[in-house]
């Protein structure tokens, strides 16, 4: 099989190439990424030698990118390419449309031109919106609440009028926040694990009572190797586990696994917009492709801040990106 998977020098996409390359010894990995400040090509060192590994710097808002990543054509393209992070969308939502509505758009186009045999659309629970209860399910409507997850819906609209209008093959997947080695210092959980590693305190917003489903990157690659194999044609499955923690559950996780206490929380102003729980049902995947997560939040989260504490150099010419000119973060403390 020949896949294309484009935003794979980033932290979930960089995963599930490494993934692939390790399970399916005969596929081809073609890896379009246009290296954002969150594309980095040491996430990739294990396979860059590898020879059914190619990558290929571009960009999927441009169409003749895509061409010539795809050359005369690869069975599917899995698009994990996106702009990903909410405060930043909140900052300067425009790159946000382009390469999550638009990059989406020319991807659909190459498929139903034929270049791909099929897409999966990567994206998140965020385009549900908000729950205060209960579960999302594949079929609840979209009510995004900030500039990122309006973006990813409005790509997620496209596969879906693609599907219906033109017979467009695409899957959709909508999975909860992952968490994992490699992922941008500047996410709740690699930007807690750093700051603690750093001896600096943790900016929680508000009171941390906000609520996130959490699944490993393992457990994603694995949802998503179920959904290439078996998944049908025009389907949407949620990917999510159930493990639903408070911000603040999370923080203390990590505080504790670090040897400090709650001194180490500096609680600052709310994000706008701050989406208070989500929560997806994830029994279609469980029924229809026998998938189950496999590894608790618990153990996920004990391997990933053992994985920063020994990759130092890894996150930490990365944090200074993390606060670059674009993206002038700064706390208001409560
Ligand atoms: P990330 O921000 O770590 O990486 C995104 C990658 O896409 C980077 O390598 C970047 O260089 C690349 N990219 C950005 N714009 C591009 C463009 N125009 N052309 C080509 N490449 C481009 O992202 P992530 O956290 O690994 O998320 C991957 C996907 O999963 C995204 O689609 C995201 O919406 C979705 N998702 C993420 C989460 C999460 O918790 N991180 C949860 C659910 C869904
Ligand atoms: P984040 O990792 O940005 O993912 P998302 O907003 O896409 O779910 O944030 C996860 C949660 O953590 C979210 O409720 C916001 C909160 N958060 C903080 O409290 N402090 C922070 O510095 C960050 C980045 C997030």
């Amino acid at each position: 099989m020949k896949i294309l998977i484009t935003g794979g020098a980033g932290f979930m996409g960089s995963n599930f190439v490494k993934y692939v390359l390790d399970k399916y010894k005969d596929y081809k990995v073609i890896n379009l990424d246009k290296l954002t400040y969150a594309g980095n090509l040491e996430n990739l060192t294990l396979v860059e030698n590898n020879p059914n590994y190619i990558f290929f710097k571009g960009d999927i808002v441009k169409k003749n990118d895509i061409k010539k990543a795809v050359g005369k054509g690869v069975d599917v393209i899995i698009n994990y390419a996106a702009e990903t992070h909410v405060d930043r969308s909140i900052l300067n939502p425009r790159s946000f449309i382009e390469t999550d509505v638009l990059g989406t758009y020319e991807l659909l186009e190459a498929v139903r031109k034929g270049l791909a045999k099929k897409l999966i659309q990567i994206s998140t629970d965020e385009v549900y919106g908000d729950i205060e209860a209960g579960e999302f399910y594949e079929n609840s409507p979209f009510m995004p609440n900030n500039p990122y997850s309006a973006s990813k819906a409005g790509g997620d609209l496209l596969c879906r009028a693609y599907k219906r209008t033109y017979n467009t093959p695409v899957i959709e997947t909508h999975s909860c926040n992952f968490y994992g080695p490699h992922q941008f210092p500047e996410k709740l959980i690699p930007l807690f694990i750093t700051n603690l590693l750093e001896n600096k305190k943790v900016p929680l917003y508000n009171r941390g009572q906000n609520i996130r489903e959490w699944i490993s990157t393992w457990d994603h690659c694995r949802a998503v190797d179920k959904i290439l194999h078996q998944g049908k044609i025009g389907e949407v499955y949620n990917i999510s586990t159930g493990e639903r923690l408070k911000n603040i559950q999370v923080a203390d996780y990590i505080l504790n696994e670090l040897g400090f206490g709650p001194e180490m929380i500096q609680h600052v102003q709310d994000r706008p917009g701050h989406d208070l729980r989500y929560a997806v049902n994830h029994d279609k995947l469980a029924k229809e492709l026998d998938f189950k997560p496999e590894i608790s939040f618990e153990q996920g989260i004990k391997k990933t801040i053992k994985w920063y504490k020994n990759n130092k150099r890894w996150w930490k010419k990365l944090k200074d990106k993390a606060f670059d000119k674009y993206y002038q973060k700064q706390y208001k403390k409560l």
